[in-house]
């Protein structure tokens, strides 16, 4: 079940590993503030995929990225000009992946990181932050709360720079490099861009992307989950909105409200805002896992849902999208707060 918002119409990847110890090792930190933190991700044509759009699926791998997930991009970049304006000590409130990304960026850079969590984030998830190197602190039931202790903190601590998962223009600049990277490598300009939403960094960063590659008249659908729909209510409204509360399974799409800026991208940009259920993400994250073999969050199975609960085709049986689509590209935003024995719960937990 989905409904949508619909506005105006009207380097090469390097090979990773496991043996190979100076892809992870830390330098001084000066090599890694001159190239970007992110790699070039695989772009791939999805063949099962387009059986199921009945047009063409290409998918940006940004779950191949370092840190597992498209994060790295714009938190990578913010954290590097950051340094570059004399910050010290980097802190980051988030319900994972810019944790991870963080984590990642600072052991590269050489920095000390520390990273303040939400109770809802899995264990393994705090571990793998701590084996990047990072202090990790647990505070509060969302990242809202998180993020009010990260900001306390960071007035206590000299030279602290805070990395905001998502609100932050270089965190947007950063995340722009995906579209650049997919207008090098995509044969022609798709018909829509599919991506998730949760506090709208990516959104932000997929539009100024779209903008400079001239592919303005591109609609993007953006896909979250209900109970974490904080996108849709505040398109709906025409101004932001706040939940009381995030229901939804996919905590990484779990901003209480959205950045400003991806609510001014709605004004700019044909941005579709859809609402997938829960059970639709998970079935996208299985269905996924077995047309491509890789596993991704829940977050990345709201975008897949487009695909593999017929959001695509049933927007343009309602005249929200063109009929005749020839390409779609979807970015596989990835994350690590994933295993196989998760989505098995959550797959028997929806009832799939
Ligand atoms: C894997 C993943 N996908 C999507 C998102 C949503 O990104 P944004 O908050 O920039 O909208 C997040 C946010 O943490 C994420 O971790």
């Amino acid at each position: 079940m989905w409904h949508a918002q619909c506005h105006g119409f009207g380097h090469t990847v390097p090979m990773i590993n496991c043996y190979s110890l100076p892809v992870w090792d830390v330098g001084d930190g000066a090599d890694a503030m001159n190239k970007p933190l992110h790699i070039c991700s695989p772009l791939l044509e999805s063949l099962p995929m387009a059986k199921r759009a009945g047009c063409k699926v290409f998918v940006k791998c940004d779950n191949t990225q370092p840190s597992s997930s498209f994060k790295i991009r714009g938190i990578g970049h913010r954290i590097q000009k950051a340094i570059q304006k004399g910050g010290k000590h980097i802190i980051c409130s988030s319900g994972g992946n810019a944790g991870f990304a963080t984590a990642y960026a600072a052991r590269q850079l050489g920095m000390p990181a520390t990273i303040v969590i939400p109770e809802s984030t899995p264990t393994f998830v705090a571990d793998g932050l701590r084996n990047e190197g990072a202090n990790v602190i647990v505070r509060g039931k969302v990242w809202d709360n998180a993020n009010e202790y990260a900001l306390k903190l960071a007035e206590e601590t000299d030279g602290s720079i805070v990395i905001h998962p998502f609100d932050h223009p270089d965190v947007w600049e950063g995340h722009s490099s995906v579209i650049a990277e997919c207008e090098r490598e995509i044969p022609s300009k798709p018909d829509a861009v599919i991506i998730c939403i949760g506090g709208g960094g990516l959104l932000c960063g997929v539009v100024q992307g779209m903008q400079k590659a001239g592919w303005q008249d591109v609609p993007i659908i953006a896909m979250e989950t209900r109970g974490a729909d904080s996108y849709n209510q505040a398109v709906m409204a025409g101004e932001l909105v706040t939940l009381p509360d995030i229901t939804s399974k996919a905590k990484c799409l779990g901003a209480l409200t959205v950045c400003r800026r991806s609510l001014e991208c709605y004004k700019e940009h044909p941005i579709i805002s859809v609402v997938v259920d829960d059970r639709d993400a998970v079935n996208g994250c299985l269905k996924f896992l077995d047309d491509q073999r890789m596993l991704v969050e829940l977050a990345c199975g709201a975008a897949l849902s487009c695909i593999y609960s017929n959001v695509l085709t049933d927007l343009q049986d309602s005249g929200k999208l063109r009929k005749d689509l020839q390409s779609v590209l979807l970015i596989v935003c990835g994350g690590s707060s994933i295993s196989l024995d998760r989505l098995l719960e959550y797959k028997s937990s929806v009832g799939l």
